[in-house]
């Protein structure tokens, strides 16, 4: 049977990276942070300790995070300018928006009905979106101009009248939120470096701003907040002096335009404008020029500032008399983003350098939330034999333990000195060991947390695989550099055998499930087989057609997949060592092209290949994933894809586009070549084989999409992969609930027969529907007249659609009247396809038609008919192999005969071949 269950697999989280760069916000309540992860965002719950990534993506990294007032939206904006409104409570998308140029910061205002973004040196005012759903969420107010330089900081005063703009070319401005006659535009100087922070008192036009060279400038104004006036209606006059509506030059609306100059504003009409005046000046303690000040954050109630600073450093100020409240460390990697939650007593940090993020409680002096990704790739990941922990060894060498429920990590080992390659759970599953090109292999208990046992060869050997005997006593690794297969004793720690035979470096080891034999795939185009009864010799030896990267048994031990550097997997009998299948995956891969690569994506593909496989608990398919953005299941005995997730759409990654970007060329070629001064054009330059990174010590370096390491969880209901972007989890989506029905006393089968005489269909459907009973619905929807079923479909509630869906399903296995069930279930389709949960009509049409029936060529046929019109989340992939599976079926079509109803004529049989060639061109 189908494993279904393995195709409604969906993102579920995404673990391992807790920041990179962009903006950290506090929740409202104060309790979660959210934090920006490449192309998504990640909500960490400090009271209860959970991470979640939200189902959302940009399609660049993202770079900063608005969150409005309620907390219950937030704007995110990519590299270049895009942004997504999402609802952080639905975790849906609400509209997309592109603002076109990168934007530095972006920020609600208190009263949540405006927000201010900055990008290059406009600050533009746009209206809050609404509660209901625009058109166009995204309406901008007014477009203010003044500063020469980018902007880069924003804060609102608390009454939302006005907010101040800080810049790069060391100057701040005031502006007005609304037509105040006292307050258009106001600038400020008295900085030497660009502006970091600039913050309004608590319900004060008062000031404060801070700039990187560590200087605090607190400004006085002689206004008060409510000495504000509004202007009265705009005399001629003014027109064209500050503000202009909208100049032709560029399509874009640009709104009310406020453009400040180097002068002052004229006063009119006797108002006298808002004027500040420097009260104090007052400087960090940097410890050194090169400590520039890189984030600040004020927290209005309780007056503290909190700095940031490149050295990790950060400093905690009362204002405005600046007393110095507590200073400290926290890392050795420049403090990229500051943040205070509401109540004022956690602090959060980023780190963008080791992708740190920290809240501190500064007045316990401790640490609530403490996390760190890993640094650079993961290499490898190994589920605990209860599904409940992950571990992944990354390049830093680093081997990191996370709590699946929680999403955290909540141990780290850091004993090895280089990149780890693989790690494993031992069968009893509290201990972890992994190998290292560092020469060791280490084995870690975690109970105690601690590297109690380290495993070397006499002479060192970079160890680029590793498998531990499913009794847990021997532990085996092999080497890149000898050659050879090294084999310990868990107890003891003894080296018991060095295996010598291959003849280049062993890339994967696997040991068999059910016999003592181990399975060593190698470069140089053979998988070997130790038998440890026969003194380690070599069994068998599995010619290739091309080197071998992995080598993996099925869980019962009878069957071996290798994938190999052609692209291909090929399937073995262990003990015939016969080739029993082949799938061919460089189709599949279909890889990107990277920027720097002067050669199509098509010639590119041809040196892609798989290097991590794994196969499904029931062994009936295979999670194959390499350097692709793509992980493709497949079905062993029908040598098939069944489907291929995308893994990122992240295109700050390299190789994600598969076509060249015609934009993206010059006629100096690529524009990512001539950046590097290597466009000369003469010569293919062709990455060497295995270069797994990417050439860091070029100018222009963009981390590749990879896959590392696949592994099915032991409960088979997810299953987790390894990733440049970090540790990504699919799992079954467990939400398939159904309202209960309600039972009222007068549904009985007579009202429902009354109901169908007076040709109320809809009611009697509905009321069969609270019945459940199968005899008295098939006789209510057979009553119903042919010409009617549209209008019917059309009166249906939403709730009973899904039921009529599946009951139509189920009446296509029983009785012959096809046309008339499918005209049922297409205007069904047709009408509520949109509203319909598809994944639910998935399951639901898959069940019956593929797994309980013996599966007749018509029913694939509906099946897919009901796929293809519901816009499923299905690829083509999974109908052709329904499709191929129903051709294949279709032969033993005598079982299914017997079964199914005598109606089901020869003239359907015939009409069925059509459609499904139908269906085909459909898809
Ligand atoms: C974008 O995000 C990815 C994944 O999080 C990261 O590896 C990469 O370095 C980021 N790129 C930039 C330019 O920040
Ligand atoms: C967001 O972060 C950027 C730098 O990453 C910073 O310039 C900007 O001021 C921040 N915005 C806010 C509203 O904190
Ligand atoms: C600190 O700021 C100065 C002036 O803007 C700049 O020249 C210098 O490169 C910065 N140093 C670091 C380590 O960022
Ligand atoms: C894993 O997380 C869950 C939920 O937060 C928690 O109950 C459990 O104790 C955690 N386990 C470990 C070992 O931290
Ligand atoms: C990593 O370890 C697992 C578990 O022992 C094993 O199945 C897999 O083949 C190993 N991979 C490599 C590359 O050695
Ligand atoms: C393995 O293949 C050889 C040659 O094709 C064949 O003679 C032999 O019978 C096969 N063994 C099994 C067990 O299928
Ligand atoms: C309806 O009846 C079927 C069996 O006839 C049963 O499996 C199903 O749970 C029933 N549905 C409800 C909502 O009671």
């Amino acid at each position: 049977m189908i494993p279904f269950s393995s195709l409604y697999l969906l993102f579920s989280n995404l673990l391992g990276a807790v920041y990179r760069r962009g903006n950290l916000s506090f929740s409202k309540d104060g309790n979660s942070v959210i934090s920006p992860v490449g192309n998504r965002i990640s909500v960490f719950d400090l009271k209860n300790n959970k991470s979640e990534t939200l189902p959302v993506s940009t399609a660049k990294n993202i770079t900063c995070v608005g969150l409005s007032p309620d907390g219950n939206l937030a704007i995110l904006v990519d590299e270049d300018g895009a942004a997504l409104l999402i609802s952080l409570i639905t975790r849906a998308v609400l509209h997309h928006f592109h603002f076109h140029k990168p934007v530095a910061s972006i920020r609600f205002s208190p009263d949540g009905r405006k927000f201010v973004v900055t990008k290059e040196n406009v600050a533009l005012m746009y209206h809050a979106p609404g509660r209901n759903r625009e058109f166009n969420a995204f309406v901008l107010d007014k477009s203010y101009y003044g500063p020469y330089d980018e902007t880069t900081c924003i804060d609102w005063t608390d009454d939302s009248k006005c907010f101040v703009v800080g810049s790069k070319d060391m100057s701040t401005w005031v502006f007005g939120a609304e037509r105040w006659s006292n307050l258009i535009y106001y600038s400020l100087g008295g900085h030497k470096d660009i502006m970091v922070g600039c913050f309004f008192e608590k319900d004060s036009l008062d000031l404060y701003t801070v700039s990187q060279d560590g200087t605090l400038c607190v400004w006085e104004s002689d206004t008060e907040l409510d000495g504000l006036v509004l202007r009265k209606t705009r005399l001629p006059a003014e027109r064209g002096e500050e503000e202009e509506r909208g100049e032709g030059e560029e399509n874009e609306p640009r709104g009310e335009v406020i453009r400040g100059k180097g002068e002052r504003p004229k006063e009119k009409e006797g108002t006298k404008n808002v004027r500040y005046k420097q009260r104090s000046k007052h400087f960090f303690n940097k410890e050194g020029d090169f400590n520039n000040l890189t984030a600040a954050a004020f927290h209005k109630p309780t007056h503290i500032l909190v700095t940031g600073f490149a050295s990790g450093i950060f400093h905690l100020h009362e204002l405005p008399e600046f007393n110095l409240i507590h200073s400290l460390s926290i890392s050795d990697q420049r403090i990229a983003t500051v943040s205070m939650n509401s109540s004022g007593d956690w602090i959060g940090f980023g780190c963008s350098g080791l992708g740190q993020l920290l809240v501190w409680e500064w007045q316990s002096e401790s640490y609530v939330f403490k996390q760190q990704g890993h640094f650079n790739n993961m290499a490898a990941l190994a589920y605990s034999p209860d599904g409940q922990y992950i571990a992944t060894g990354g390049d830093d060498g680093k081997v990191k333990v996370w709590n699946m429920t929680s999403g955290l990590c909540f141990v780290t080992f850091t004993e090895h000195t280089s990149s780890v390659t693989n790690v494993t759970f031992t069968s009893r599953g509290f201990v972890i060991v992994s190998a290292s090109l560092d020469g060791t292999v280490r084995a870690f208990d975690l109970h105690r947390y601690r590297n109690f046992r380290t495993f070397t060869s006499p002479r060192p050997a970079q160890f680029s695989s590793l498998a531990v005997d499913p009794s847990g006593d021997l532990v085996s690794a092999g080497a890149q550099d000898s050659f050879e297969v090294f084999i310990w004793s868990m107890q003891t720690g003894r080296l018991l055998e060095v295996l010598g035979g291959h003849e280049g470096p062993v890339s994967c080891l696997c040991f068999s499930p059910v016999q003592s034999i181990l399975a060593s795939a190698s470069w140089d185009k053979t998988v070997r087989l130790w038998d440890m009864m026969d003194s380690w010799q070599t069994k068998e030896t599995l010619r290739l057609t091309s080197d071998g990267l992995a080598v993996s048994y099925r869980p019962d031990g009878q069957e071996l997949a290798v994938a190999t550097l052609d692209g291909e997997i090929s399937f073995w009998s262990p003990q015939s060592a016969n080739q029993t299948g082949s799938i061919s995956g460089r189709h599949d891969l279909k890889m990107g092209r990277k920027e720097t690569e002067k050669i199509t994506s098509k010639q590119s593909a041809k040196g892609k290949s798989f290097t991590s496989l794994c196969y499904s608990a029931d062994g009936e398919s295979i999670l194959a994933g390499g350097q692709s953005k793509f992980v493709c299941i497949y079905n062993i005995r029908e040598q098939i894809l069944m489907k291929k997730f995308e893994i990122s759409c992240n295109l700050s990654l390299d190789a994600m586009e598969e076509f060249l970007d015609r934009r993206k060329m010059t006629e100096f070629g690529s524009l990512a070549l001539v950046d590097e001064g290597v466009g000369d054009g003469d010569g293919v330059e062709l990455s060497l084989p295995g270069v797994r990174k990417g050439d860091m010590s070029s100018r222009h370096f963009k981390p590749e999409i990879r896959v590392s390491s696949l592994r099915f969880s032991p409960t088979g209901r997810s299953w987790a992969a390894t990733s440049t972007e970090g540790l990504l989890t699919y799992s079954l989506d467990g939400a398939l609930v159904f309202d209960p029905y309600d039972l009222d006393l007068d549904v009985t089968p007579a009202s429902v027969r009354r109901q169908l005489r007076q040709a109320k269909w809809a009611a009697a459907i509905v009321l069969a529907f609270r019945l459940n009973e199968t005899a008295l619905t098939q006789e209510v929807l057979e009553a119903v007249p042919h010409h009617q079923i549209t209008v019917v479909c059309g009166s249906l509630p939403d709730v009973y659609v899904e039921k009529l869906l599946g009951f139509i399903a189920s009446a296509l296995e029983r009785c012959g009247h096809l046309q008339f069930y499918l005209s049922w279930s297409q205007s069904l389709l047709t009408q509520h396809g949109q509203k319909l949960k598809t994944r639910w009509v998935l399951v639901e049409c898959g069940r019956v038609h593929l797994s309980l029936c013996p599966v007749t060529v018509w029913n694939v046929v509906v099946f897919i008919c009901l796929c293809v019109l519901c816009s499923c989340d299905w690829n083509m992939y999974t109908i052709r192999y329904a499709v191929a599976l129903s051709k294949q079926k279709g032969v033993k079509r005598t079982a299914g005969d017997a079964l199914c109803d005598k109606d089901e004529s020869e003239d359907s049989e015939v009409m069925s071949e059509d459609s499904l060639e139908e269906t085909d061109m459909l898809v």
